[in-house]
């Protein structure tokens, strides 16, 4: 039996950060491993609804907090977007279900407005809910250069010249840096207990500099654990991943198929040869691991 199953565990995982973050990244990889896991999960996005809306390609302007109309706008189709999360949460198959909130929630106050909407989804449903918010704080500039760089190629500025998109992009990210705060252990412990926050602690995992240092706070249930193990493996680096055919093993070399032996002797001198061809590549520590890892290499 999967215990995705029998547990039901309700949860509403809400993103927290910057634009550029590695949001929608996480998210989807959350998706993935969720699914993996065989907990059904969908992901909602809040720009995603305004693009649909017919306000893809929105200028930076319409992100400046002064700008009070497209704040308004801006809140109101979070709020939407969360709703569409709730009722689908709520129409869910019984058993464990996750609703991914892909949205900037970098304010107190957005992120109270999320906490009572899930608190009143919570009274009328059967089903107890839980929250938790995941947020990406990220400063490190080569990371920053390569994210700024891949959301050009989002739905806000297709068609568009790079450099003046580029340009707009870092204009919205300074809008939602004037207003940006941070979930501190002060804002955390500030809850009533008139919703499940864990005994009136928000329950909340940071995650900085892609994956460099990670914090969670009250994440100890079943779907929880998880979530934190997976977001202790994501990183945003660019990296190479070299997938190489192990050499001939003793079974191999006698016509048996399958099984773990160790490598024959042609199987030893293969993977000597690849380890010189891998490291004269430059790409040594990692790949002669995972070659020592399964036993490739001596
Ligand atoms: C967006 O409209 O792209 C983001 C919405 C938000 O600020 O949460």
């Amino acid at each position: 039996i999967n215990p995705m199953s029998v547990i039901g565990e309700r949860v509403v995982i809400a993103m927290v950060g910057l634009p550029a973050r590695g949001k929608s990244y996480t998210s989807r990889a959350i998706v993935h491993f969720f699914t993996f896991l065989g907990c059904p999960v969908r992901l909602f996005n809040a720009g995603n609804k305004r693009r649909t809306k017919g306000l893809a390609g929105a200028a930076a302007s319409f992100f400046e907090a002064s700008n009070k109309d497209a704040q308004q706008q801006r809140e109101q189709m979070a709020m939407e977007t969360l709703d569409d999360l709730l009722a689908w949460l709520e129409s869910a198959p019984h058993g464990c279900a996750c609703g991914i909130f892909d949205a900037t929630n970098t304010t107190v106050a957005r992120r109270r407005a999320v906490i009572e909407r899930c608190a009143r989804a919570e009274k009328q449903s059967a089903t107890p809910l839980r929250l938790v918010f995941v947020e990406s704080v990220c400063n490190d500039a080569a990371i920053l250069k390569h994210s700024y760089r891949l959301k050009l190629s989002n739905g806000d500025y297709e068609g568009q010249d790079a450099e003046k998109a580029l340009a707009d992009f870092v204009s919205r990210v300074r809008a939602y840096e004037q207003v940006y705060e941070t979930i501190t252990d002060e804002e955390a412990s500030g809850f009533e207990a008139e919703f499940d926050t864990n005994g009136g602690r928000l329950r909340y995992v940071q995650t900085v500099d892609a994956g460099r240092k990670l914090v969670a706070s009250g994440c100890n249930s079943y779907l929880m654990s998880h979530l934190v193990a997976l977001l202790h493996t994501i990183h945003l680096y660019p990296r190479k991943i070299l997938i190489l055919l192990a050499g001939e093993s003793a079974n191999d070399r006698d016509g048996i198929r399958g099984g773990d032996t160790e490598l024959s002797e042609a199987g030893r001198a293969y993977s000597a040869a690849l380890c010189d061809v891998v490291r004269a590549r430059g790409e040594r520590a990692a790949a002669c691991r995972m070659l020592r890892r399964r036993r490739c290499l001596a």
